[in-house]
């Protein structure tokens, strides 16, 4: 895996996105470069804007696990071109033989799914891909073609969703001068470029530029004060930084209007899995009437989950909440926990925004009716 840094952000030439929807401020997540996944390192944001280079797919799992690229979609992104990848290395590698060529992007597929557990984007990527090199009509070198194909059309896929989940959160946030409460990172970083939950703050905010967004630091690896600050304030969106346990004293003031924040998996009830933190703020936000939106794509909801209680959540290293970078601030041998996403019950959710409508209560109907809704 190689490491560039950026020239100031600006677009490099080559990229595969298309110019008629292209990202915002610049900001490139993971794209497909000939043959080579280039994502920023979100590790090293915002300090650095260094990007990498990935050439196989054993480094887009490194990059996913360790948290290089982060994001439900932006996994889902990440991990198509990891198998893009995968399959023009099983070429390479001479497993030209339709047995041995499957055997390889079965072990690459394995591999990628088991980086992290709680994004259902990243599975059904994976499986949107494997429809392809399960084919017995098409030879590997027509499968390696079709899934590179396929991964650029993810990527493209997510940027015009994001865009239609701005609009449609856009038109239910009517209310002059909203000041919105965002957690964790939902912006262009998370996705392929544009943002669920920053897209909607993005869409309200071409609309009345006197929105301002607080958001929220996100401990322990601090998404909201790297990573969404980062974003906002290059775009020049009115915001201010709080910590995590400031939020009640915020929505209890009635400065915050509405509460809008991404998720990882929305089960066929309407029970969101999100960012360790999100359901401590449902409860902030309903217990002070605020509205809680949800904002995500289809490829978020995972129907065959009747509810949140049997979603993975992922544990992660004790190390993240004991310091950060080489600073440590708990006593050395201390217990942690550190579970990285927690489950917010649907009672708690005004309503999901995805870019094939608004979901309101009840959500295994109205979740049902957009799910047939793009069948037909
Ligand atoms: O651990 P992360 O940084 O991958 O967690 C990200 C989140 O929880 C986001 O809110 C979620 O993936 C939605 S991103 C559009």
């Amino acid at each position: 895996m190689e490491a560039t840094p950026s020239a100031g952000g600006r677009r490099g030439d080559g990229a595969a996105s298309p110019a008629s929807i292209p990202g915002v401020a610049g900001i490139r997540t993971v794209e497909w470069r000939d043959g080579t996944v280039v994502m920023i390192d979100q590790r090293r944001l915002p300090l650095e804007e260094v990007y990498i280079h990935c050439r196989t797919w054993e480094e887009v799992a490194d990059a996913i696990r360790t948290m290089a690229v982060r994001g439900a979609p932006a996994l889902g992104v990440a991990a198509a071109m990891g198998m893009a990848l995968a399959a023009r290395a099983a070429l390479r590698s001479g497993a030209g033989a339709p047995a041995r060529f499957r055997a390889e992007l079965q072990a690459a597929s394995k591999g990628l799914f088991e980086t992290r557990p709680t994004a259902y984007n990243l599975p059904w990527a994976l499986r949107e891909m494997e429809r392809i090199w399960t084919r017995d009509d098409l030879a590997p070198s027509e499968v390696a073609e079709e899934m590179e194909r396929l991964a650029v059309k993810i990527y493209e896929d997510d940027l015009v969703s994001c865009r239609a989940i701005g609009d449609n959160g856009a038109a239910l946030i009517q209310e002059e001068r909203p000041v919105i409460l965002t957690h964790c990172n939902a912006g262009a970083l998370a996705t392929a470029g544009y943002g669920t939950a920053l897209g909607v703050i993005r869409s309200v905010h071409a609309r009345d530029p006197r929105l301002h967004v607080l958001v929220d630091e996100t401990r322990p690896l601090l998404q909201g004060a790297r990573l969404t600050a980062w974003e906002l304030m290059r775009e020049g969106i009115s915001m201010e930084l709080i910590t995590d346990n400031m939020a009640g004293y915020f929505l209890n003031k009635g400065v915050v209007t509405h509460v809008v924040v991404g998720a990882d998996r929305i089960t066929a009830n309407g029970d969101v899995a999100n960012k360790i933190g999100t359901y401590s703020l449902s409860v902030l936000a309903r217990e002070n009437g605020v509205p809680f939106y949800v904002a995500a794509p289809f490829s978020t909801v995972d129907r065959c989950l009747p509810d949140g209680s049997a979603v993975p959540i992922e544990e992660r290293a004790a190390s993240e909440v004991t310091g950060f970078d080489a600073v440590r601030w708990a006593p050395p041998g201390v217990q942690v926990r550190n579970p990285a996403f927690d489950v917010t019950p649907a009672r708690n959710v005004t309503a999901i925004i995805t870019e094939r409508g608004v979901a309101f209560p009840p959500y295994e109907e109205s979740l049902e009716r957009l799910d047939t809704l793009e069948e037909r």
